[in-house]
Order: structure tokens, then sequence, then C-alpha cells
């Protein structure tokens, strides 16, 4: 049976049991409307620790004033259960007021300059100063042995990772695969909300994502890869934010070409719109 745990003082209780008696402790943080994405990330926190406590957290700090926050998806019941059958042996569930006791715009604020600042950063400006806000906050809360975020937000974990170095937190960051539907989709909370036309057409983003990693692998250009890439996007109806292909740090590319011809891990990203439905994904690859 999931222990559901919703005061700060009773997260200590459990967390220092388990620390008596010697137990490594995996974290999964969500923002709940779990699906097997967030499961399998339980399952990957579980092969490294004794004890796995998954978090959920719809975490107001990381929404623009013009995004879904209200709209967020919340399904308690069906995580609870979801979080159990995964064997999750805890479930964290820390309330607005708990997580920021001096109110939202009194609270330490994280700010990472750097990797937080492109991509993402650039059409969602504060978002990752929200997340590491809150992530922050949980590992403090949680103090986690690892801590396991998925590959589908690929630049949140490049963030987390630098923040995990920067202030020196004592854990292991695990990273988990992408898990997709049996077309290519990446599994999302936000999926729910396509119509069932633009879920048809979601499938070209991954489509996308293939073509741009097949091309980078034939030598074609990277700016030409990315711009036919948003052409394909925009010819299916999306509203593209972006399409981009990076080495892993997600550092600008530098103006010298030939740095991404060079062999070496990269990562195509896509970040586009259908609708009011805001979707990312992407294809990481070795250029020989
Ligand atoms: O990836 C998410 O679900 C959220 O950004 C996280 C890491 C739980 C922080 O709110």
């Amino acid at each position: 049976m999931i222990d559901t745990i919703t005061d700060l003082q009773a997260l200590r209780r459990h967390i220092l049991e388990w620390r008596r008696a010697g137990l490594r402790i995996g974290f999964v943080p969500t923002m709940g409307n779990l699906h097997a994405g967030h499961y399998s990330l339980v399952e990957l926190a579980r092969a490294h620790a004794d004890r796995v406590i998954s978090s959920v957290f719809v975490n107001p700090t990381q929404f623009g004033p013009s995004e879904d926050f209200t709209r967020y998806p919340r399904t308690p019941e069906a995580d609870t259960s979801g979080l159990e059958a995964a064997g999750c042996d805890a479930l964290w569930l820390p309330t607005v007021e708990g997580m920021y006791p001096f109110g939202i715009d009194l609270a330490s604020n994280i700010r990472l300059p750097g990797v937080a600042d492109v991509l993402e950063g650039v059409h969602r400006p504060g978002h990752f100063d929200g997340v590491c806000t809150v992530v922050a906050r949980l590992f403090n809360q949680v103090q986690p042995d690892v801590a396991a975020f998925g590959k589908k937000d690929f630049q949140q974990l490049a963030v987390i990772a630098q923040m995990v170095t920067d202030l020196a937190y004592p854990l292991e960051l695990l990273r988990g695969e992408i898990v997709r539907e049996s077309d290519g989709l990446a599994m999302s909370s936000r999926n729910q909300y396509l119509s069932p036309a633009e879920r048809s057409t979601a499938t070209v983003i991954h489509r996308t994502l293939r073509g741009m990693r097949d091309e980078m692998l034939a030598g074609t250009a990277r700016l030409v890869v990315e711009a036919r890439a948003g052409v394909e996007l925009a010819e299916a109806g999306f509203e593209v934010d972006y399409t981009a292909v990076r080495t892993p740090d997600l550092v600008e590319p530098s103006a010298a070409p030939q740095v991404y011809a060079a062999p070496g891990r990269r990562v195509a990203l896509i970040a586009a719109r259908l609708g009011r439905t805001r979707l990312i994904d992407n294809i990481e690859f070795e250029l020989p």
C-alpha cells in the first residue's frame, strides 16, 4: 500500500525512518496526470534505490501568465493507484502554501543563466526559474540519493543537471528514455488536449525529428535541416516555436558550421503548437 504524505513534518519522519534503516532513496518528481512515461521513471528509480517516493505538485511558478496552469489535468485517484501499481512506496503531495510559505511573490528564486536561456527559455521566459525553484525545494524536502527525470524534457534535464552540480546537491540524476505511443508520439500529459484530428497530425513531430536526424547523418548542413523541418511542420498545420540541432549541452551553435559536421552526440529538438496545445519532443543521435 502506498503511503500518501501531505505534511512536511510527516515527510521528514518518513525519510528519517528510511535513512535510519540504511535505505537508499529514489525520487520521481511529477506534476501528476501520470502515464507510462512517468511509471517508467518509477521503475528506473526502483532499479537504483531501496525505496521510491514520487511527488505530485502542479507548480504554479513554472507556468507563464497565458499558459495552462488552471486547466492542467489533475487526476489524483488515478495517479495514486498508478504509482502504487508501478511499485512506488510513498507519494508526497505538497500544497502551494507549504511549498511557498511566504507566498509566490516572496519566494526565493533559483535562476540559472546559460542553458536555461536558450530554446524553451526564449519561448517560455521564466519557465526554468520556476522549475529550478520547485525542484530545489523538492530535493531539500525529500533529500533523495537518486532522482529520475525523463529525456522528453531534454532541456529541463540539462538545466537540472547544471543546478545539481552548481549547488552541490548530494544526489545522482537518472535519465529516463522517452516513452512513445505506438505511432511515435511522445507520451505527455498535454496530449489529451488534442482533438482527434490534431492527435493524428501530432505524429508529424516524431517523423520530422527522424528526418532531421537522417539528414544530419547524410551530411546536410544544420541550418538547412532546421529550416526544412520548420517548413514540414508548418505545412502540416503547426505553429513552430523552434526546430533545432544542438550538441547535448544545448549551447547556442557556434558560427563555425564544421562544429556540427564533426563526430559526436547531437540532439534534434522541436517545440510546436497545434491549436492551443504546445508539444515538445527530441531525438538523440551520434554523428560518426
Ligand atoms: O517535468 C515535470 O513534470 C516538472 O517540470 C517537474 C520536474 C516535476 C517540476 O515541477
